[in-house]
C-alpha cells in the first residue's frame, strides 16, 4: 500500500516537472518569451508593452528633454538597438517597471529582425 502511494506521488511529481519544463519553451503569459528561438511579434508583445510602459513619455509631443517618438513602428524599428540596450541596463522606463522576461523577450525582438510582425 504504501509503495503505491509513493509510485503515484512520484508520478505526479514527474508530470509536474515536465509541464514546467514544458511551459518554458513556451510563451510567457503576456506574449514575450523565454527563448529566442521563438519570435517575438511586435503587434502582439512589442506595441502594447510600448503603449504600457513608455507612453505618454515618448509620444512625440516634442517636450524637453526630447524623449524619442515610439507611437509607430518605424519609429521603434528605426532605433531598435538602443530601446533593446536602454531596456536591458534598465535606463528605461525610468522607473524600472519592466519584468525580466520583458526585457530578454524586447531584446529577442530586435535580434531577431526588428520585424513588423
Ligand atoms: C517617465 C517618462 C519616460 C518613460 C516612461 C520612458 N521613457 Fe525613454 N526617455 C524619456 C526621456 C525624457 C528621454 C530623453 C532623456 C534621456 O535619455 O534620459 C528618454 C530616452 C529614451 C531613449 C533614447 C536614449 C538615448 O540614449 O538617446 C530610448 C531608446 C528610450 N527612452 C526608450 C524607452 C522605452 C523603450 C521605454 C518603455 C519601455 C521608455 N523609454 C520609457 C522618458 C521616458
Amino acid at each position: 500500500m504504501k509503495k503505491i502511494f509513493s509510485i503515484g506521488f512520484n508520478i505526479s511529481l514527474a508530470v509536474a516537472i515536465a509541464s514546467c519544463e514544458y511551459n518554458y519553451e513556451e510563451e510567457t503569459v503576456d506574449g514575450g518569451v523565454n527563448n529566442c528561438d521563438i519570435a517575438v511579434s511586435y503587434t502582439d508583445f512589442i506595441r502594447p508593452l510600448i503603449d504600457n510602459n513608455c507612453m505618454p513619455c515618448h509620444n512625440g509631443d516634442g517636450n524637453e528633454p526630447f524623449a524619442p517618438d515610439l507611437r509607430t513602428f518605424n519609429g521603434v524599428k528605426g532605433i531598435a538597438e538602443l530601446v533593446k540596450e536602454v531596456t536591458l541596463n534598465r535606463r528605461m522606463p525610468k522607473d524600472g517597471s519592466l519584468t525580466n522576461e520583458q526585457i530578454a523577450s524586447i531584446g529577442c525582438w530586435v535580434d531577431q529582425g526588428a520585424l513588423n510582425n
